[in-house]
């Protein structure tokens, strides 16, 4: 059988979108991006918008950087700084990397960054009244959109040393994450995850928050679909290549329910017992998944 040869003049015509730049230049360039067939029907029946190669390159930039001001942030924690301190620094950082921080200003949010100390669920506003002591444990969430895309990720800390409490609450939402991102696979499900999840975290005496869920990422700060950190097997949408989502659970020492502060943002254990977090995007890929706010959990 010959080979056909392929045509390469049709490369450097005029693109026929009337861009005016050459074709290889221009429309050829979305190719490299495109998307499998079933991506329409995800788009239409669960507005779920997939990301191709191009996305994916532009998230895993935005994740770069998460993890990098996650880094910078940890360097500064220690007993005597206040949650505004770490907003200085992440915001600056942000800014620095012609980033935006996509929390600024969201649904009237006044900061760059969450940053949630103990019984704090998630969402704690910085301020210059609130400093750090040692023994406190504080969760710092970090969103920068970088060219257009978005990647979200936050991490637990210790405040100096910690107590068996902390050390308790913290490990236990670190394994939960480390184990829902281990129940991602195409072919699988969202209640996967949530399932993987629950069962560990109720199985150590701690409960799940329901209030707050993972949520697509990538192209805007929350888009379909929602990820349950508790769940069944099996239940919900199926998962296929392409799908970028955040994967969050928020674990409570005590029990599960939650009060909003009347700052209408800073959500708390009810029975003020203490809570962690730890948050990664991550990629369904062809065999299982991809972080693309790669820390080690
Ligand atoms: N980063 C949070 C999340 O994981 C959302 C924070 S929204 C804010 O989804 F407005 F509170 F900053
Ligand atoms: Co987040
Ligand atoms: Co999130």
């Amino acid at each position: 059988m010959i080979k056909k040869k392929a045509d390469k003049t049709g490369r450097n015509v005029p693109c026929s979108c009337g861009s005016g730049k050459k074709f290889k230049k221009c429309c050829m360039i979305s190719k490299k991006n495109q998307l499998p067939d079933y991506a329409n029907k995800y788009l239409s029946r669960y507005q779920i918008r997939l990301k191709g190669p191009e996305d994916i390159r532009a998230i895993k930039r935005a994740g770069q950087l998460t993890v990098e001001i996650l880094d910078m942030t940890e360097e500064l924690i220690k007993p005597g700084i206040t949650t505004q301190d770490i907003d200085k620094l992440v915001h600056e950082h942000i800014l620095k990397n012609k980033a935006i921080p996509a929390t600024l200003n969201y649904k009237g949010y006044p900061k760059s960054v969450c940053t949630s100390i103990n019984e704090v669920i998630c969402h704690g506003i910085p301020s210059s009244d609130v400093v750090l002591k040692d023994g406190d444990i504080i969760n710092v969430d970090v969103t920068p959109i970088l060219n257009g895309y978005f990647a979200d990720a936050s991490k637990t800390f210790y405040v100096g040393e910690p107590g068996d409490d902390a050390k308790k609450i913290v490990e236990t939402a670190r394994n939960a994450l480390k184990l829902g991102m281990d129940a991602v696979k195409p072919g699988g499900a969202v209640g996967d995850i949530g399932h993987a999840i629950q069962q560990y975290a109720e199985g150590e005496g701690c409960s799940v928050v329901r209030e707050f869920v993972g949520h697509g990422v990538g192209f805007e700060f929350h888009e379909s679909p929602q990820i349950p950190h508790y769940g069944r097997r099996r239940e919900g949408i199926t998962l296929i290549q392409g799908m970028v989502f955040t994967i969050e659970p928020m674990i409570n020492l005590g029990k599960k329910e939650l009060k909003i502060l009347s700052d209408k943002w800073t959500a708390v254990t009810l029975d003020g017992s203490l809570t962690a977090q730890f948050e990664q995007t991550i990629l369904v890929t062809e065999n299982g998944f991809e972080r693309l706010t790669p820390f080690e959990l």
